[in-house]
């Protein structure tokens, strides 16, 4: 996605340890107009794939999950970190290891917003080492649900989350992929 490489390009600063900051439009501020037209393309990309809800983890992912949710006018249900009053002890849970805080979280949703006959999108700000997601993929088939597609916003396609997804078999569409962020310069996949 073009317009998106180019916002990353113009407003993305790197961070030591490979690590892109995008906190002007996506992880703190966000632009609501450019989570619109992502939310268009990942209609494109998985219009076909008759998609009941999407799926995503608090709380980046939210934004971008919420306005693909309103282009394909399903559902979304974000993955709490952090148990909440409201939420009834009926839900799924799964655990999710931290490569870079190196700690291991709980990520739950409750079992009211996930069916078994779901064909559900999963949709995060990044891809990294792919533990977020993999998380998500365990509590839909928890669920006896159907993973029906991968959408991811940022990929850093140098590290391992893309390659094992794939090699899981699931379909994985990334609107923008850093092929590397050494010397402090983002670079794309060709
Ligand atoms: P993984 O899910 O792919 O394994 O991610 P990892 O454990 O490596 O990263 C932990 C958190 O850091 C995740 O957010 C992930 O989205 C984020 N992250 C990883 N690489 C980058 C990067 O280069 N830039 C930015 N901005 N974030 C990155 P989280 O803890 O779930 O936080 P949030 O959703 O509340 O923002
Ligand atoms: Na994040
Ligand atoms: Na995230």
């Amino acid at each position: 996605m073009k317009l998106l490489e180019d916002r990353i390009v113009k407003d993305g600063t790197v961070l030591s340890g490979d690590i892109l900051k995008v906190d002007t439009f996506l992880n703190h501020q966000v632009d609501p107009q450019l989570m619109n037209l992502i939310g268009k393309e990942f209609k494109k990309l998985f219009d076909k794939n008759n998609i009941t809800r999407i799926l995503t983890v608090e709380s980046s992912g939210i934004a971008p999950a919420v306005l693909t949710g309103l282009q394909m006018n399903v559902p979304v249900v974000f993955a709490r970190k952090h148990k909440s009053v409201t939420m009834s002890d009926n839900a799924f849970v799964s655990d999710v290891y931290s490569y870079t805080k190196k700690v291991t979280n709980h990520i739950s949703i409750d079992k009211r917003f996930i069916n078994s006959d779901d064909n559900v999108l999963i949709i995060d700000d990044f891809l990294a080492n792919g533990q977020a997601v993999h998380g998500l993929v365990d509590i839909i088939h928890q669920a006896k649900a159907n993973v029906s597609g991968i959408g991811i916003v940022i990929e850093k396609s140098f590290q391992p989350g893309r390659k094992q997804l794939e090699k899981d078999g699931f379909n994985v569409k990334s609107l923008a992929r850093i092929a590397s962020l050494d010397n402090n310069k983002v670079t794309f996949v060709e």
